[in-house]
């Protein structure tokens, strides 16, 4: 076996996964990533089933790959991820050609599972929950990253949101320890990086255990990054209302390093269906906290995840979300229409809302987001953003793409060598999807 295509579906901590299971293999099996699945000696298909249509593209996904199964020698396949744990032996019965099925926590196993796979030729199925164990067991970080990378430092959930499969699949809340996630950090620094996303489940419910002063919250690990030389950006995602505490707040007016912008999830502008969804909090409480932030960092901005049509939600549960959005002024939103999961609560609560009015809010609630996302756009044209290049732009070769503090894509001409800088650019102009802009060389700010 010499070459390996992985597949993605899901969220930034699956790909955060597949990356360390291609560093792995690259390592246990000298295994190169390569870029057509046709040459592929081993599939990979990392799975996500937060929704009904994410878990149809599985199997499709597998239906594609079917007739690579004819050829001479036959490459393997492996799914892992939510999918492949909230399935389990269901998925081989149902796709007999699949050889490894693996979990979330289960993933620093698959060199184990390849070579039990090619010498007993019977598929094997690991979907057991070893908390921290595939940290340990995941080797170091090698060099080729660009300026951005995840690292994840928590994982699971414990809170049960009554739609959500999310516990079923990933499993219990759990953090990886401080002085790890330091040493992943500045590795990655060393190499060149200048932004780390952290990631979890629910990444502010972190509490990990520090080597010197017992445990540290998310805000306490913040700080400890904050200190390392090289950083320029520090990012988290995805955040619950709940455990956005005040030592979180206070961190963000202290944290010159921590990016303007937070993603927090609220799902719906209506306490009573917020009861519903057993979400454990309010629309007030998650308000006072946007202002509390808004007070520690006045520039900062906010994105959310939202579900609309959910069992039982009226036409004012409706309106008050849409009041949420008119108070917060969210300039981006992960928005879908209530999709049934199994195993789930929400499963046994009438679905009232009909598929044409689902359809309907989703496209108000999206159509008002991208509205209040072209206005704050607009509202940058004119002024300087220090701005994290990425690398070339994908539209031509003396173009560069880079990221404002508020996570908006800007793309401007400018001289070789900039990837991985910090530059200063004017904001020339406001596209639908991304920004333009004028390269400052006298500003450049790194
Ligand atoms: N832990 C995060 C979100 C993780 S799931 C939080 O609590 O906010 C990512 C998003 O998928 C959720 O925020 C929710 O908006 C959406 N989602 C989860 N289950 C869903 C379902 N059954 N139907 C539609 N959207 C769902
Ligand atoms: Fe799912 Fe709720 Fe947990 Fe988020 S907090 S992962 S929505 S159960
Ligand atoms: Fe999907 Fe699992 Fe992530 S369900 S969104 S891959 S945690």
């Amino acid at each position: 076996m010499r070459r390996l295509y992985i597949k993605t579906f899901g969220c930034q901590m699956n790909e955060y996964d597949s990356e360390r299971i291609a560093e792995l293999l690259a390592q246990s099996h000298g295994l190169e990533w390569v870029e057509d699945p046709a040459l592929a000696d081993l599939l990979i298909l990392n799975t996500c089933s937060i929704r009904e249509k994410a878990e149809d593209k599985v199997y499709t996904q597998l239906g594609f790959w079917r007739p690579y199964k004819e050829r001479e020698p036959a490459p393997l396949i492996a799914v892992g991820g939510c999918v492949a744990s909230q399935e389990g032996e269901r998925l081989r019965r149902r796709v007999p050609f699949v050889d490894i099925v693996f979990g979330p926590q289960t993933l620093h196993r698959l060199p184990d599972l390849i070579d039990a796979r090619l010498a007993e030729a019977a598929p094997q199925v690991d979907l057991a929950f070893p908390e921290l164990e595939k940290f340990d067991r995941l080797p170091q970080r090698p060099g080729r990253h660009g300026p951005s990378a995840f690292v994840t430092v928590q994982e699971g959930c414990d809170k049960f949101c009554t739609f959500c499969v999310v516990p079923h699949t990933r499993g219990r809340e759990y953090s990886r320890p401080v002085p790890d996630i330091v040493r992943e950090v500045r590795q990655l620094l060393d190499q060149g990086v200048r932004e780390i996303t952290l990631l979890g489940q629910n990444v502010n419910a972190y509490r990990g255990a520090s080597g010197l002063v017992g445990e540290l919250g998310f805000a306490d690990l913040l700080r400890r990054l904050a200190r390392l030389p090289g950083l320029m950006r520090l990012r988290y995602t995805t955040s619950h209302p709940n455990n956005l505490d005040e030592d979180l707040i206070a961190a963000h007016g202290e944290l010159a390093v921590l990016a303007p912008h937070l993603h927090l999830p609220v799902q719906s502008g209506s306490d009573r269906i917020l009861r519903r969804m057993h979400r454990k909090h309010d629309v007030a409480t998650y308000l006072q906290k946007i202002q509390a932030l808004r007070q520690v960092r006045p520039e900062i901005r906010f994105s959310s995840d939202f579900i609309v049509g959910f069992p039982g939600e009226s036409d004012a549960d409706f309106a008050a979300t849409m009041d949420l959005i008119e108070a917060v002024r969210f300039d981006q939103s992960y928005s879908f229409k209530y999709s049934p999961r199994p195993n789930t609560p929400a499963l046994k609560l009438k679905d009232t809302v009909p598929e044409p009015v689902k359809e309907e809010r989703l496209a108000i609630l999206q159509g008002r987001i991208n509205q209040l996302a072209q206005e704050y756009s607009r509202a940058l044209v004119g002024t300087v953003q220090e701005v994290l290049v990425t690398g070339p732009s994908r539209r031509s070769a003396e173009e560069w793409t880079g990221k404002t503090p508020c996570n908006r894509s800007v793309n401007f001409p400018g001289p070789a060598g900039l990837t991985g800088q910090m530059v200063a650019v004017e904001i020339t102009e406001a596209l639908p999807n991304s920004l333009r802009g004028r390269f400052l060389p006298l500003r450049a700010v790194s």
